[in-house]
């Protein structure tokens, strides 16, 4: 069965418990966490101040996204804030390995992000050190985008190359994720999928998780 990662990023932030305990009741498999600096993505979202405030309101697993330049400066901040994943971009990284070994040290699983326009070969020689890749279906920094088809054919790509290296990590699909384009991105190979806007705009949150996660491969 497909993982569910629930994005808070356009819940009511007014009221984040509440928002939470929505998709918890509904035995989401993580949260999803989406940190946005104004640098690396044209959008600001929060820190880990709030991580932090929301670590004792819920025993979901929480997978946080770092949309951000400077990630080595922030993991030690996310890491105590009470991350379980910290996924870092492609993009923002000069020291891929070192960032890794970084978040690996702190006991946290560690994931790799890429955006729609960077090729899955960009992060082949990482993979073994992975738990996650998550491949972005929208450009990142805001919610409720459509869907970018051509992350299905690196989606498919990188399933075949887990295989033939008989790797053991998760494929994270995010942005644009509805009843439509997840059936897509699950027959081509996603494990997990990150679902921001259609879940809580959903006019049924509940009906709508159900049918994502029995969505099979
Ligand atoms: C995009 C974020 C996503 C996004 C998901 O920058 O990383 O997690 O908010 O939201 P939807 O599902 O609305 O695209
Ligand atoms: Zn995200």
């Amino acid at each position: 069965m497909v993982k569910i990662a629930p994005s808070i990023l356009t819940c009511d932030f007014s009221d984040l418990t509440q928002e939470i305990r929505k998709v918890e009741k509904e035995n989401v498999d993580m949260l999803h966490l989406d940190i946005m600096d104004g640098h690396f993505v044209p959008n600001i979202s929060f820190g880990p101040m709030v991580v932090k405030s929301l670590r004792p309101k819920t025993d979901l697993f929480f997978d946080v996204h770092l949309m951000i330049e400077n990630a080595d400066e922030f993991l030690v901040p996310f890491s105590e804030a009470g991350a379980d994943l910290i996924t870092v971009h492609i993009e923002t990284c000069r020291d891929l390995k070192n960032t890794l070994n970084k978040i690996k040290s702190l006991g946290k699983k560690v994931g790799v992000c890429l955006n729609p326009d960077t090729p899955v070969e960009k992060v082949v020689k990482f993979l073994p050190e992975l738990d996650i890749v998550m491949l972005m279906s929208v450009f990142p920094g805001f919610g409720g985008q459509g869907f970018i088809d051509s992350v299905l054919k690196k989606i498919e790509k990188l399933k075949a190359i887990r295989e033939k290296d008989k790797l053991n990590l998760d494929i994270e699909v995010d942005g644009g994720i509805n009843i439509k384009t997840a059936a897509q991105a699950v027959f081509s190979g996603a494990d997990i999928l990150v679902v921001g806007s259609a879940i809580y705009q959903a006019e049924n949150l509940g009906q709508t998780i159900k049918y994502l996660k029995n969505l099979s491969h």
